[in-house]
């Protein structure tokens, strides 16, 4: 049984849910989704009719967004205003706004003290959380346990992104997909606020190679090594 706290970070496409999500299941624990929550808000802020530059306004929506997010593995649910919203956010409409509103200081502040009071509900509860995103082990949990960072090529990240989508009814080519990746990963790594980036001491996992259960088994090799 795990305690305290894995953090997974990385760009997407690296297989971070998929992998996540088993891997709390595995190991007993909660599982936090902070790129939901990213996306939720911005999905309001679409819904308002907000302009995503307008960072006032954008804040002013994120101050009073009603938001409720699962934290069991098995049942990820994410509720705006009490609607499932979960597959609206995965949608084209909230992913190419979503690295705007993330990169919003206060809308950061905001979500990094939610996700920080989650963490602690859901260790004491439970014992252990496996949280993913992309500041996990830099600023919401600084003090994780283990902090794993992965990471892929641009095309093997874009090529899990398209079989993704695809699955989910969403068709895109690849070109459009992989312009995705690259242009989101350009904005959440160059922007100011807590851009993605790797914690000093994260372990870097290079996926690229690897199927989901070889990343299962990498991760799984290091809890071990840490109890
Ligand atoms: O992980 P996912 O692709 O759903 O995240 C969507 C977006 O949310 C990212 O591209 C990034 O802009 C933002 N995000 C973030 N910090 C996190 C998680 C996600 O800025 N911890």
């Amino acid at each position: 049984e795990l305690r305290g706290v894995i953090a997974l970070d990385g760009p997407s496409g690296t297989g971070k849910s998929t992998v996540a999500r088993r891997l709390a299941v595995s190991l007993g624990a909660g599982y936090l989704d902070t790129g939901a929550m990213y996306r939720a808000v911005t999905l309001a802020v679409l819904r308002a009719g907000v302009a995503t530059d307008d960072e006032h306004e954008v804040l002013t929506v994120a101050e009073h967004v009603d938001l409720r997010v699962s934290t069991d593995a098995e049942h990820q649910e994410i509720l705006l205003g009490g609607e499932n919203v979960g597959s609206e956010i995965r949608g084209q409409a909230v992913t190419l706004a979503v690295s705007a509103v993330s990169a919003v200081a206060p809308v950061r502040a905001l979500l990094v003290a939610r996700q920080m009071r989650i963490i602690d509900e859901v260790c004491e509860q439970r014992g252990g959380i496996v949280v993913e995103g992309r500041d996990i082990g830099t600023v919401v949990a600084p003090d994780a346990g283990l902090k794993v960072y992965l990471t892929a090529s641009s095309d093997a990240r874009a090529r899990r992104r398209s079989l993704q989508d695809s699955a989910s009814g969403r068709e895109a080519s690849f070109d459009e997909v992989k312009q995705d990746v690259d242009r989101r990963d350009r904005l959440d790594s160059g922007r100011a606020a807590s851009p993605l980036q790797p914690a000093d001491d994260a372990v870097w996992l290079d996926t690229t190679h690897l199927d989901l259960q070889g990343v299962l088994d990498e991760i799984t090799a290091l809890v071990d090594e840490r109890d």
